[in-house]
């Protein structure tokens, strides 16, 4: 361990300080005092469960389970770990603003979900300003490394490999840019201090925090990956150690503890340049350069986050704001309510006259996405390096167009809907936050896969990210798995690689009155729009509109993607109009934040990720 540590280790149920040192503590220490904390964890749960049982006090005052929907006055913030909701909803009631709830947020998700999302990895922030009647869009993707070139990745560059460079390894990693993001968004449009809304993630880190069904299901996921590749055993050792409980199944009442917390320390007292800048950094380019990479602390260095207008359309009387390039999420999700709304007019039909979730439903909005899956895999990219014709994408004569090709007897040929093709991922985090006043904001972060790279900075506990696979790594030619993408996505220096990530705002009235967004690759657009059209369309409460069932067409390969429920009701009907139908498991993850009409804030978190909406109420 080169520098420090904690110095003051708290329990997270009781609060209570279970040591303290003036020295720093080493990882070993570290390691050795979260296993006597474990016991005296369990004990101590057990003593609380029985007082809470007997006394009948609520183990949770603020948050709200995922089936319900508890409205709040203050503010609500919905993540797909409680936690990090609660980390959010206390900074509002401590006087932060949105923006500032989404900082803490964030950074808690780092602590709470790294297998999915975090301070090595990237994200989108699209906030709304109630005050000032604007919204932004903040840019803090990962980019490519100056020397990051396209001969690197690629079936030449990967032979001999047991997966792609651009997934394992030192290569795989962009230049992260989540702590710029939060740093920049912090200072620039936030309320309080930035070392108070680290506060909450820097006490997830001392206190650990309970294992839940999703963290069981990652780790055995990424175990039998290990046990897949026995080297990986070896080079990936500490994201074994750190992150997967040394290899030993978590159990109930387990709790992990982040290593993250000295350079959350570091971020507090000195901002970005407690981790672009000194040992972390020099630290992030060493363990990348051995694990293979080339990402330098000069890249680091340079990195800054972009701020962006955001895409703006009208919708259903709301304007929505949601994310431009290097996201595809924003032009997908508006091209496709555009198909429907000109499929409306052209039909004289509506979505509502057709039950939510019946077959129809997803026929017509199965069609609507074909089409917005295929511009995004033709035209897409960083718009900064490659021109992207967003106008035309999203013109009202390309929505009719689209429109004019849906036939409600069957579905088309995928030829008719375009010529390139896409991958699937599987890690990433959204959360939304709504405040009394008007603002919102919708911010989904990713590190990519599940666990993104394995390369974990040793000193320091980073996980960092694998989005270089995000970009297309052989253009215009088939992959190994004889998929072919666009040149507008191929691996540039500086460039970001193309993302679905769709952070999303519906403004009424000068007010947000809904924040969306979602975590899984391209199932992210099609679970954003579900959970934005369920809401609008079905008037559900945003827990009842996470929770639906779901589907999805990402136009190639050419399969719809039912979830059970949808699958037994509608599936046999969707076969018959020509749908290659497939019953998947849980799609994507979304949360959702709502406005209702009468002031009161609502949340909804995914079920499926074991989500949990907070608020608070402001007093009478
Ligand atoms: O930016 C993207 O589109 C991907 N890196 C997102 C990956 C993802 O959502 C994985 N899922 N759960």
């Amino acid at each position: 361990m080169a520098e420090k540590s904690w110095d003051v280790v708290v329990c997270g149920d009781c609060g209570r300080r279970v040591s303290r040192s003036s020295q720093f503590l080493t990882v070993s220490e570290i390691l050795r005092v979260r296993k006597s904390m474990r016991l005296l964890h369990r004990i101590l749960r057990i003593v609380c469960l029985q007082c809470c049982f007997w006394i009948g006090v609520p183990l949770f005052v603020a948050a709200a389970p995922g089936g319900e929907s508890v409205k709040f006055t203050g503010g609500v913030v919905a993540a797909d770990h409680p936690a990090a909701s609660a980390a959010g909803a206390r900074i509002l009631r401590e006087g932060g603003n949105v923006v500032d709830a989404a900082v803490a947020t964030s950074f808690a998700l780092s602590v709470v979900r790294p297998a999915s999302c975090g301070i090595g990895g990237g994200g989108f922030m699209v906030i709304w300003d109630a005050d000032r009647r604007e919204a932004r869009a903040l840019d803090y993707r990962e980019r490519a490394p100056a020397l990051a070139t396209a001969d690197r990745y690629g079936d030449a560059a990967d032979a001999g490999f047991p997966e792609p460079r651009s997934v394992r390894g030192g290569l795989a990693s962009g230049i992260p840019g989540t702590v710029a993001g939060l740093c920049y968004a912090s200072k620039m449009w936030g309320r309080l201090p930035l070392r108070q809304v680290l506060q909450p993630a820097i006490e997830l880190c001392e206190s650990g925090v309970l294992i839940d069904a999703h963290d069981r299901e990652v780790q055995s996921g990424t175990l039998a990956k290990l046990q897949k590749h026995p080297e990986y055993r070896r080079h990936y050792a500490l994201l074994l150690k750190l992150y997967l409980n040394d290899g030993q199944p978590w159990q109930d009442g387990d709790r992990f503890y982040s290593p993250q917390g000295p350079v959350l320390k570091r971020v507090a007292e000195s901002g970005a340049a407690g981790f672009y800048e000194g040992p972390v950094a020099a630290a992030i380019a060493a363990v990348v350069a051995e694990a293979g990479g080339v990402l330098t602390a000069d890249d680091l260095q340079g990195y800054q986050p972009t701020v962006r207008t955001p895409l703006q359309a009208e919708f259903r009387s709301a304007t929505v704001f949601t994310m431009p390039p290097p996201s595809s999420g924003g032009i997908a999700l508006l091209q496709t309510l555009q198909s429907l709304e000109c499929w409306e007019r052209r039909s004289g039909s509506t979505l509502q006259s057709l039950q939510h979730n019946s077959a129809d439903y997803v026929h017509v909005v199965t069609e609507a996405f074909k089409h917005a899956f295929a511009d995004r895999a033709e035209f897409l990219g960083d718009a900064d390096y490659v021109s992207v014709p967003v106008r035309r994408l999203l013109s009202s004569d390309y929505a009719e167009q689209r429109a004019a090709t849906f036939r409600m007897d069957r579905t088309l040929e995928a030829a008719s809907y375009g010529r390139f093709f896409l991958k699937d991922d599987a890690g990433t985090s959204h959360f939304s936050v709504l405040d009394a006043a008007g603002n919102g904001v919708a911010c989904t972060e990713t590190i990519n896969l599940t666990f993104g790279s394995f390369v974990v900075v040793p000193e320091w506990g980073i996980l960092l990210n694998n989005e270089m696979d995000d970009f297309s790594a052989n253009p215009g030619k088939p992959n190994a798995f004889g998929l072919l993408q666009s040149a507008a996505n191929a691996v540039q220096p500086g460039k970001r690689p193309l993302s679905s990530m769709t952070p999303t705002l519906l403004v009424r009235d000068g007010r947000a009155v809904r924040a969306v967004g979602a975590s899984g690759g391209p199932r992210i657009i099609s679970a954003t729009v579900q959970n934005l059209l369920n809401q609008e369309l079905w008037g559900m409460t945003p827990a009842a509109a996470v929770a639906a069932a779901r589907f999805h067409h990402q136009w190639a390969p050419n399969e719809l993607l039912l979830e059970a429920d949808l699958k037994n009701r509608a599936g046999k009907e969707l076969e018959g109009r020509g749908h290659q139908v497939q019953q998947s498991g849980g799609l994507a993850a979304t949360q959702g934040a709502a406005r209702n009409t009468d002031g009161m804030l609502q949340g909804g978190s995914d079920p499926r990720k074991n989500g949990q909406p907070a608020g608070f109420d402001l007093e009478k």
